[in-house]
C-alpha cells in the first residue's frame, strides 16, 4: 500500500503528526516537494520535534526516509537539521537518502526572496523568506545548481561563480547587499562534504524498493491552496503541493499509488497573505489565547477562521482524496456554536467552487451552516463513538461536505491522541 498524504487547506494541517502516526505501517517516507519553508511538528511524550526538510517518518526507528528530486534543498539548513536530530539521539546513518537531482537553495535565492517581498510592499506574499520561489524559478529557467553539483567541487565552484555574479547584479538593482563568492563557496562545499554519505540516485533506489513490495508514504508539504497551479495564485508557494507532485517529485509513477489521504484541521488557518474567506477575529482570538496557531517555521501568528468546505471540496477534487484525517478537533471544544462555510456568495451569486482570480476570491463572502458545539474536552477520547454526539455530527458533516471518507481523528498534538474511524 503506497499512500500520498497531502494538506487539504492552506498548510499546517497537522501533516507531520499524521505522518508520524501512519509511518508505523510504512517502510519508507518520502518528501517530494517544497523545502525548509515547511515546518512539520511531531510531539512524542515530552519531546517536540519540528521537521523542515527531513521526512517526519525519521522519528520512528528503522524507517527509511528520502528527500526526493522535487524538493529544493538548502544544504546548510539540512546539515543543521541532521545535526540537531543526531544530538537528540535520532540515528540517520543508512536511513536518510538525498536525491542527487534535487535543486539547491543558495544564499542569493534567500536574498532575492527578501528583496522581492520588500518591493511588493503591502502586496507582499508573506513568504517564509527561505528562498523557495527564486530556487524553483532557477530550476524552471534551467539556471539552477543541483545536489550532484555540490559534491563535484570544481563544477560547483565554476557554476556558483557565474551565478553569484549574475545574482549580485540583480541584487544591486533591487537594493540588496552583494554576496561574497569565496564565503558561499566555502560554507556550501563544507555542507556538501557532510551530506555526501546520504546522496544517491533516489529514483533507482525507490524503484528497487517498489519491486520488493515496500510500503511507501509520500509526505506532502504545504497545502492545496498553496499549490503553484491550483492555489490562490500569486499567494502560493512555488511547487505542486497536490497529489501529482508526489509522482513528478520522486519518479514513482501514478499507477503505483494506492490511496490519497487528505489532512485538514477542524477549522481553517493560513499564514501569509492572500484570500481566506472564513477568516474570523473571534476564532483567531480564541485559538491564539490558547497558545495555538503560531507558525512552526517563522513563529508568525496564523490567521484563523471557520472550516471552509468549499475549499476542502476542491481539494478532494484536485488531489483525488480517498481518506480524511481531521486534526485539532479539540481546538473547538469550548464553543457553544460552530459554523461551517458551505458555499460562497460572489456579487449576489452562490458559488460552489473557489474562483481562480485572487481578487474575486478576496471578495467572496462565506455562506455558513450553523452547528451545535459540544463544550466538553475531547482530548482524552480515543473512540469515535465516545465523542459527544455534537462532535460526531460535526465531523460527519466535514467529511460529507468534503466528499471523502473520515478515517483518522486527532484530538491533541501527541501521537496517542489519535484514533481511526
Ligand atoms: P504541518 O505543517 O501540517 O505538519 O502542521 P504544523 O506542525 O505546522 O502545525 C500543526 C500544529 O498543530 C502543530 O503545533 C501540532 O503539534 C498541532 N497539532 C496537530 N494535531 C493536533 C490536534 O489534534 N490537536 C492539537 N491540540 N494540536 C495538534
Ligand atoms: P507546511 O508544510 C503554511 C506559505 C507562506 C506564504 C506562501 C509562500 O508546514 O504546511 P514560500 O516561503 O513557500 O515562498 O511562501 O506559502 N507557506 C506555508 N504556509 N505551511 C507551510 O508549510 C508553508 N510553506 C509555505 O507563509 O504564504
Ligand atoms: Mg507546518
Amino acid at each position: 500500500m503506497n499512500t500520498i498524504l497531502v494538506g487539504a487547506q492552506w498548510g499546517d494541517e497537522g501533516k507531520g503528526k499524521i505522518i508520524d502516526v501512519l509511518t508505523e505501517e510504512a517502510d519508507i517516507v518520502v518528501r517530494s516537494q517544497g523545502g525548509n519553508n515547511a515546518g512539520h511538528t511531531v510531539e512524542i511524550g515530552k519531546e517536540k520535534f519540528v521537521l523542515h526538510l527531513i521526512p517526519s517518518g525519521i522519528l520512528r526507528a528503522g524507517k527509511k526516509c528520502v528527500i526526493a528530486n522535487g524538493v529544493v534543498i538548502d544544504p546548510v539548513a539540512l546539515v543543521g537539521e541532521i545535526e540537531g536530530l543526531e544530538k537528540r539521539g535520532i540515528k540517520l546513518a543508512n536511513r536518510l537518502l538525498i536525491s542527487e537531482t534535487a535543486h539547491l537553495v543558495l544564499p542569493y535565492h534567500r536574498a532575492l526572496d527578501e528583496q522581492r517581498e520588500l518591493r511588493k510592499g503591502s502586496n507582499k506574499i508573506g513568504t517564509t523568506k527561505r528562498g523557495i520561489g527564486p530556487a524553483y524559478g532557477d530550476k524552471a529557467a534551467r539556471t539552477g545548481l543541483r545536489v550532484l553539483d555540490l559534491v563535484r567541487p570544481k563544477t560547483f565552484s565554476t557554476k556558483l561563480k557565474s551565478r553569484i555574479e549574475e545574482n549580485n547584479a540583480i541584487l544591486k538593482t533591487l537594493g540588496g547587499a552583494p554576496l561574497s563568492f569565496p564565503e558561499v563557496e566555502r560554507t556550501y562545499l563544507e555542507a556538501g562534504r557532510k551530506l555526501a554519505p546520504y546522496i544517491t540516485n533516489t529514483v533507482v533506489w525507490l524503484h528497487g524498493q517498489l519491486e520488493k513490495q515496500k510500503r511507501i508514504l509520500f509526505e506532502g508539504a504545504q497545502g492545496t491552496f498553496l499549490d503553484i497551479d491550483f492555489g490562490t495564485y500569486p499567494f502560493v508557494t512555488s511547487s505542486n503541493t497536490t497529489a501529482g507532485g508526489s509522482c513528478t517529485g520522486t519518479g514513482v509513477p501514478p499507477h503505483r499509488m494506492d490511496r490519497v489521504v487528505g489532512v485538514m484541521k477542524a477549522y481553517t488557518t493560513r499564514v501569509g497573505e492572500g484570500p481566506l474567506p472564513t477568516e474570523s477575529a473571534q476564532v483567531s482570538a480564541m485559538l491564539h489565547a490558547m497558545g495555538r496557531e503560531f507558525g512552526a517555521t517563522t513563529g508568525r501568528a496564523r490567521r484563523c477562521g471557520w472550516f471552509d468546505a468549499v475549499a476542502t471540496r476542491y481539494a478532494r477534487v484536485v488531489n483525488g482524496i480517498d481518506d480524511l484525517a481531521i486534526t485539532n478537533l479539540d481546538g473547538l471544544d469550548t464553543l457553544k456554536e460552530i459554523q461551517i462555510c458551505v458555499a460562497y456568495e460572489y456579487r449576489g451569486k452562490r458559488i460552489a467552487f473557489p474562483p481562480n482570480d485572487a481578487e474575486e476570491f478576496l471578495h467572496c463572502r462565506p455562506i455558513y451552516r450553523k452547528f451545535a458545539g459540544w463544550q466538553k474536552s475531547t482530548s482524552a477520547i480515543r473512540h469515535f463513538k465516545k465523542l459527544p454526539v455534537a462532535a460526531q455530527r460535526y465531523l460527519k458533516a466535514l467529511a460529507e461536505l468534503t466528499g471523502a471518507r473520515l478515517r483518522i481523528v486527532s484530538v491533541g498534538a501527541q501521537r496517542e491522541q489519535t484514533f481511526q474511524v
